[in-house]
């Protein structure tokens, strides 16, 4: 698969079967996360890989959908936000770099047969508190990670005239 077909086969998928993650595909994963670019390459997030195993009521409590547990791993991206890079505005990139760390994430995993889906609606306290995140650590955006129990669905998008404009 090429970036394009990987990009374009990549979808929020919410159902996952009951089959173990290889530990190969998951080190690839994070080997492609670690390549994400980050400002001023101050890399300052960590990766949170959960197994899910026997946390079904833990995760839970992090977000409502049961087939948030189905998947072998729930992966979180966490911002070490007094490191991040800020510009003079004083606007932090922080979560632009989680979101470009997870983004690595989610095409790495769709190129090798894995499905995902961007959380944003969870619960960060429950989080924090479920995996001892230490002070000054924000979880930006988690997914699931395992192998999808449903085929690919292409969600609408609004065609490119309305998202560009050329100047
Ligand atoms: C920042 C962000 C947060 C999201 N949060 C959630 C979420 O909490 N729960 C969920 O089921 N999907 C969530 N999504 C997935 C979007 O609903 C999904 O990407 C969108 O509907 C397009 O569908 P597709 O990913 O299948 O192309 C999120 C996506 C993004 C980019």
């Amino acid at each position: 698969m090429d970036v394009f077909d990987v990009i374009q086969k990549r979808f929020s998928v919410r159902s996952y079967q009951d089959k173990p993650v290889e530990q190969e595909k998951l080190n690839i994963i994070l080997e492609a996360a670690q390549s994400a670019p980050t400002a001023c390459n101050l890399q300052s997030f960590k990766i949170i890989v959960a197994k899910t195993e026997g946390r079904r009521e833990l995760l839970k409590k992090i977000y409502h959908q049961n087939w948030f547990a189905d998947a072998p791993y729930v992966i979180g991206v966490c911002a070490i936000k007094d490191k991040c890079w800020v510009r003079k505005d004083s606007k932090s990139y922080a979560d632009v770099d989680a979101a470009i760390v997870m983004d690595h994430i989610i095409l790495a995993a769709t190129a090798l047969g894995l499905g995902t889906c961007w959380i944003g609606a969870f619960d960060p306290i429950a989080f924090k508190e479920a995996f001892e995140i230490e002070e000054g650590m924000e979880p930006i955006v988690l997914t699931p990670l395992g192998y999808p129990s449903e085929d690919f669905i292409r969600r609408k998008r609004k065609p490119l005239d309305e998202l560009v404009i050329y100047k």
